[in-house]
């Protein structure tokens, strides 16, 4: 087993508090497309005109039609996949304390994660923008654009869009974890985006081990991360846990 897998796993097993920290990279392998890189949703749209809350509010109706060009498969058919599948295990097994996660597709949950920040919101949920009517996306008509709440408003993704805040209590939460935390796994993030950004950089000054799971080093690597474990992260996550069932394993 390769030695970064076999030290990691070794790392979990004897962590107090273990905190995972995942982007759009663990959601590829579901089928849906980063925002950067290559096939990145950035590559072909400029987020500014599809993800910037002011946009939203100029041109609802064009946003709507962008939104649901980029999210079809998250839409229809994207199920969740080793990395959130060995996420939850490691949950399961007691050495993952929670997922703090800037998607925005539910995949964690659908894994069978319980203790998820879905820190950018949730596309599985509307909201009104006039009387504030929250609704599941899976209950609303999305052949009208833009789809509308019984009263007349029209809707908007549940996720936090660029321009707005943090919700209060996920960013508080979010770096209580982190504060807390002795081991991060930074799992599929560019790591680019702040405040998520951020949160490495406040698990290494608490003397936390950063680990990163990525195909591709980024800011964080050589800087923050105490190593980068290169790969994708279903086959790295399965491996991991290969190396944690070993580990506790009755001797
Ligand atoms: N497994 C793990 N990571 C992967 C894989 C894979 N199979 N394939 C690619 N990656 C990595 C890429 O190398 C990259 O570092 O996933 C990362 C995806 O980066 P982004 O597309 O920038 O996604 P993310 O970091 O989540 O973006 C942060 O930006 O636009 C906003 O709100 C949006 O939440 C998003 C935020």
């Amino acid at each position: 087993m390769d030695a970064l897998i076999q030290q990691t796993a070794e790392t979990l097993v004897g962590a107090r508090s273990v905190v995972a920290l995942t982007g759009a990279g663990i959601s590829i392998e579901s089928g849906i497309p980063p925002f950067r890189g290559p096939g990145g949703l950035w590559e072909k749209m400029d987020p500014m005109a599809v993800a910037h809350i002011d946009a939203f509010r100029r041109d609802p109706e064009k946003v709507w039609t962008l939104l649901l060009h980029g999210m079809q498969a998250l839409l229809t058919t994207a199920r969740p996949n080793d990395g959130h599948l060995g996420l939850a295990r490691l949950e399961q097994w007691g050495y993952l304390r929670s997922v703090i996660t800037q998607n925005v597709d539910g995949l964690h949950q659908a894994a069978g994660s319980r203790a998820v920040i879905e820190f950018h919101g949730t596309f599985a949920w509307q909201r009104c923008m006039d009387c504030g009517h929250r609704c599941e996306t899976a209950r609303v008509d999305l052949t009208k654009i833009p789809p509308r709440c019984p009263c007349g408003g029209i809707y908007r993704p549940d996720c936090v869009f660029f321009g707005e805040m943090i919700p209060p209590q996920h960013l508080v939460r979010s770096q209580q974890l982190v504060d807390g935390c002795d081991v991060l796994l930074v799992v599929g993030t560019s790591a680019t985006v702040q405040p998520a950004a951020m949160m490495p950089l406040l698990a290494k000054e608490n003397g936390a081990q950063v680990i990163e799971i990525n195909p591709e080093p980024t800011p964080l690597t050589g800087r923050i991360s105490n190593y980068l474990i290169q790969g994708g992260s279903g086959a790295v996550l399965n491996d991991i846990l290969a190396g944690v069932a070993k580990l506790r394993a009755p001797s």
